[in-house]
């Protein structure tokens, strides 16, 4: 990503050499760029102009108040799945007429606090959430506005973790039973039918899934319109992916335009498109910086011991994601190199971030885990009581601390001894 370069022989954000912010910040360190979100969100609104499109930042890959208010910024809206992510809109002045809620396990005080912000679409998982969102609304004396999410059983080729479209997955309405559900919803008087939404994966790089869910929504919208149901807006849910190594990329415009001819091929041109993307929005804005301790060279295996681990970054051990890693002041010859497994001070065999790495590296070192924008500080835990790693934002040469390293004490503060 041209928003981390080496000059100089030396790895950058921008135009801060990351050295110098291990230096200054410490170890781990999450370092994000503020012109890659703003060159990712370019790419969405370069491929919606002339249409009716709004995008809902899928915040739990990064939910950081400064990333998020980068986005309202450019003028996205949020795709929030808690009252928490809600609240966080909230805290940067994020407009809730834009907001869409989605998740299957919404409890009554979200349901309550998105009808009071006044939120764009709940996207309903159930009918047991849509009587229990009827039954909140009725009770504030409101109307939600509600799209239900339909499953429409589409395999989306990504890791069976993060693929969400499939019969056997646990989210949205079977596509079969969801004009039985629509006629439900029109029946009660405080939910107001508006969208219909999918969302089939994470990490696609294909377009075809896509354009075989949209097709699927493309005949519900129809049917539902014979039976006088109409709707504004078709949300087709987040999931493009990134460039982790040799992916080929799956561009919002190629995307975008096949949608936008199936929409205007079958007369639905007047349908607002929501999208939800998360990942490609952030993914490769950001890096983990870790510094070597050990090095511990063996038979079977060397391991470079670094001061980040599965807390930080759960994704290897977790989907067996492969995520670059790069020495941030690199050797010249590289002579030295040696096969090493990158893992960290945690006290579990899964404490790893990379595998079979040929690095040239020395005790000290610093190294760079690459693509770690999304779905990792947010995915980020305190095990083994470690604090949580700083977050800076990098602005052309300036340095923001955008959430300062936690402290030790911080993570037991609130916990009480019994007499
Ligand atoms: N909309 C809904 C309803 C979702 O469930 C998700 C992600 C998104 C949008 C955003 O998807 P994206 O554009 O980021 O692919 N932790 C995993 C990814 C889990 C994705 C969960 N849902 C990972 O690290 O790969």
């Amino acid at each position: 990503a041209p928003h981390f370069q080496f000059r100089n022989g030396v790895l950058h954000a921008e135009d801060v050499p990351l050295a110098d912010l291990a230096r200054q910040f410490g170890t781990p360190l999450y370092v994000y760029s503020r012109q890659a979100l703003h060159d990712a969100w370019d790419a969405y609104r370069v491929a919606s102009q002339g249409r009716n499109v709004l995008v809902c930042f899928g915040m739990k890959a990064n939910s950081n108040l400064a990333v998020l208010n980068e986005f309202k910024k450019l003028g996205a809206g949020f795709d929030i799945v808690s009252g928490g992510e809600l609240a966080r809109v909230l805290a940067v002045g994020g407009d809730a007429s834009r907001v869409v809620f989605s998740g299957v396990g919404k409890q009554v005080w979200e349901m309550r606090a998105a009808l009071e912000a006044g939120v764009k679409c709940f996207n309903v998982e159930s009918e047991p959430e849509l009587l229990r969102l009827a039954e909140v609304a009725e009770q504030l004396g409101m109307v939600a506005p509600v799209s239900l999410r339909v499953n429409p059983d589409v395999d989306a080729q990504t890791h069976p973790y993060i693929s969400t479209g499939l019969k056997e997955n646990k989210f949205g309405i079977a596509i079969d039973s969801a004009v039985a559900v629509y006629q439900r919803a029109a029946a009660l008087p405080s939910l107001e039918i508006v969208g219909v939404d999918c969302h089939i994966g994470s990490q696609i790089t294909e377009v075809s899934p896509y354009l075989d869910a949209l097709e699927k929504l493309i005949v519900l919208v129809k049917a539902l319109a014979r039976l006088g149901i109409d709707l504004k807006h078709l949300d087709l849910g987040g999931g493009i992916g990134i460039r982790y190594t040799d992916e080929t990329l799956l561009a919002p415009s190629v995307l975008l335009d096949k949608v936008f001819q199936a929409l205007d091929a079958h007369g639905l041109a007047h349908l607002q498109l929501v999208l939800e993307p998360g990942r490609s929005l952030v993914g490769n804005s950001g890096v983990l910086l870790t510094t070597v301790e050990y090095l511990k060279h063996g038979d079977a295996k060397n391991f470079a011991i670094v001061d980040a681990a599965m807390n930080d970054l759960i994704r290897p051990t977790l989907y067996d994601a492969w995520h670059s890693v790069e020495t941030v002041a690199p050797r010249h010859n590289g002579d030295t190199a040696l096969v090493y497994d990158i893992v960290g001070p945690i006290c579990e065999s899964g404490d790893w971030l990379a595998r079979d790495r040929k690095l040239d590296i020395r005790q000290g070192d610093l190294l760079a885990i690459m693509s770690a924008g999304a779905y990792a500080y947010t995915m980020a835990s305190q095990y083994n009581t470690r604090p949580r790693a700083a977050e800076i934002m990098v602005d052309g040469s300036q340095a923001y601390v955008v959430r300062p390293r936690e402290t030790v004490e911080s993570l037991f503060a609130t916990e009480k001894i019994l007499d």
